[in-house]
């Protein structure tokens, strides 16, 4: 079933899906979470030259897109690796008005929306590789620095949000890593201190009271 476009309240465009009764993005603002959990509790928290980021979720793209743009004011090397079962179209992509927004080019909105199981060097410091793939079947072979866990919510997929599934990427997250997400139900962070997590719950967006960053120690 393809998923419906929806006018957050910061007027950016997030989807809906009906199978899952969900949005991708907060219907407060969909740049506005994740420019706040993803972009600045994650992605300018890392201070290493070289960066490996995996995203749970990919969805639109757009923590993807909001990475790429926040990467150019200070350029480090990004590898960032997005986890979909259910990819959208291009035609619901070019829907999202996010290429005009962010100014992409022809070339840089097909690397963030089509060609998927392949990574694609956007500019000579971003590499997407965008897996099609049940988050359920995966199985990291390589090492991150940073997670952006953007599932769907634990009470629509609890399988999504599993101790097993938390276990093989935290176990893949580099010493001083980060796990960043817009989850802070008590049963994630109990799975993520069982996992040797440091947890620090911060303030959310707007409509949202708290959100997690969790660094390995
Ligand atoms: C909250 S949305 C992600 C929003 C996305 N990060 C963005 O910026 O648009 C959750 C995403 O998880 C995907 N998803 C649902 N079940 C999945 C599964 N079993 N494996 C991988 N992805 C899944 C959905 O299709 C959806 O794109």
């Amino acid at each position: 079933m393809k998923p419906e476009t929806y006018l957050t309240l910061d007027g950016s465009k997030t989807l809906y899906s009906k199978e899952f009764g969900e949005h991708y993005h907060s219907k407060n603002g969909a740049f506005t979470e994740s420019q706040h959990i993803f972009i600045d509790l994650g992605f300018k928290s890392i201070d290493k030259h070289g960066i490996s980021i995996l995203e749970i979720g990919y969805g639109t793209g757009l923590n993807a897109i909001m990475t790429y743009k926040s990467n150019e004011v200070n350029p480090k090397k990004i590898f960032y690796h997005g986890i979909e079962k259910f990819p959208i179209s291009s035609e619901t992509f070019k829907n999202m008005g996010y290429i005009e927004y962010f100014n992409l080019t022809d070339q840089e909105s097909k690397m963030f929306s089509e060609n998927w199981n392949k990574p694609h060097s956007i500019s000579k410091n971003f590499i997407v590789l965008k897996q099609n793939i049940d988050f359920n079947d995966f199985v990291p072979q390589k090492a991150y620095d940073l997670i952006y866990f953007d599932a769907f919510s634990p009470d629509t997929q609890a399988e999504m949000w599993s101790y097993e599934n938390l276990k093989k990427i935290l176990t893949k997250l580099s010493t001083d890593g980060v796990f960043v997400t817009y989850c802070s139900r008590g049963d994630l962070k109990r799975n993520l201190r069982a996992l040797g997590m440091n947890i620090k719950r911060h303030s959310g967006p707007p409509g949202k009271r708290h959100v997690i960053r969790a660094t390995k120690q």
